[in-house]
């Protein structure tokens, strides 16, 4: 099976923690060479020391704000005019606020939208020629499995994750014919600063203990346990190699067995 990344540069979005970080050193495993992207400065230069570099590779990083949606554009144009290679990208950020639907601001909605499915748009059709001339191409957005099985409290982030969804299809669509391939990947519960905070947040509205917390979560999960960053990237990584070219439009979760749908 051919896993070989040497000489493609993917560009992993939200790499300074979690999921986004265990991809690009992933990918920097099967010899990528990585552009990681999020907000602190500080924590993309030490995850830059830390990525694999074995296979001669050079990585870096690019500092950009999703919310900021009008700044991500120049960001990724000026970059990719000194560094034009793009095979790979990762669309992941931080997940959206949780809380009922029903008090939800509608500029709650957009900001979110913005910050998802607008920022794939925008960073994919930047890198896409770049994907054409070389005849391949990895988009894969980093979703939740409440796009499959909308998670209770989370009503925001189901309705952006089944907008993404469809967006990834249609690019899948259109793409596919140039070696292109788009799909999603759909974290469960995590081990993750996110789950970490939104399970301390669970807590206190519950008067439980985050370990109470913790362990009525798992007894719906059948492998009985957590998901580590690790094993999501495991996945993502597989999508992103040559031996996943046929691989197109399909959403993956990645949750121990939890989503009950088919
Ligand atoms: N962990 C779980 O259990 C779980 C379950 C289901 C779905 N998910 C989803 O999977 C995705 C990744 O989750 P995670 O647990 O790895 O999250 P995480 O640990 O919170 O990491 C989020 C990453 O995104 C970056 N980021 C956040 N806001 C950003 C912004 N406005 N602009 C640019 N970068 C931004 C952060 O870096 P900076 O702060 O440096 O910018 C960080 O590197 C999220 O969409 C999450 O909702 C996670």
């Amino acid at each position: 099976m051919n896993l070989d990344l040497t000489g493609k540069t993917a560009f992993v979005c939200g790499s300074t923690q979690g999921i986004g970080k265990a991809t690009a050193i992933e990918l920097a495993l099967l010899g990528a060479n990585i552009i990681l992207v999020a907000r602190n400065e500080e924590k993309l230069k030490e995850v830059l020391d830390e990525l694999p570099r074995k296979k001669g590779q050079k990585h870096r990083y690019l500092l950009v704000d999703f919310s900021k949606t009008n700044q991500i554009k120049p960001k990724i144009e000026n970059f990719l005019a000194k560094y034009p290679e793009a095979h790979i990208l990762i669309n992941n950020t931080g997940g959206p606020l949780g809380g009922a639907v029903i008090e939800a601001s509608p500029e709650q909605f957009v900001q979110t939208f913005n910050e998802h499915v607008i920022s794939a748009q925008i960073l994919t059709q930047a890198v896409v020629s770049s994907m054409k001339n070389a005849g391949f191409g990895r988009i894969i957005n980093i979703t939740s499995v409440g796009m499959k099985q909308p998670i209770v409290g989370l009503g925001v982030s189901n309705t952006i994750r089944g907008a993404m969804g469809s967006w990834a299809k249609s690019m899948a669509n259109e793409l596919g014919k140039f070696g292109i391939t788009t799909n999603n990947v759909l974290p469960g519960y995590t081990t993750t600063g996110r789950l970490k905070k939104v399970n301390e947040m669970r807590a206190a509205s519950t008067s439980k203990t985050v370990a109470e917390v913790e362990q009525e979560l798992i007894k719906d999960i059948p492998i009985g346990r957590f998901t580590t960053p690790q094993e999501t990237a495991a996945v993502i990584a597989f999508l992103c190699s040559p031996a996943a070219a046929s691989v197109n439009g399909v959403s993956i979760p990645v949750d121990g067995g939890k989503t009950s749908s088919l």
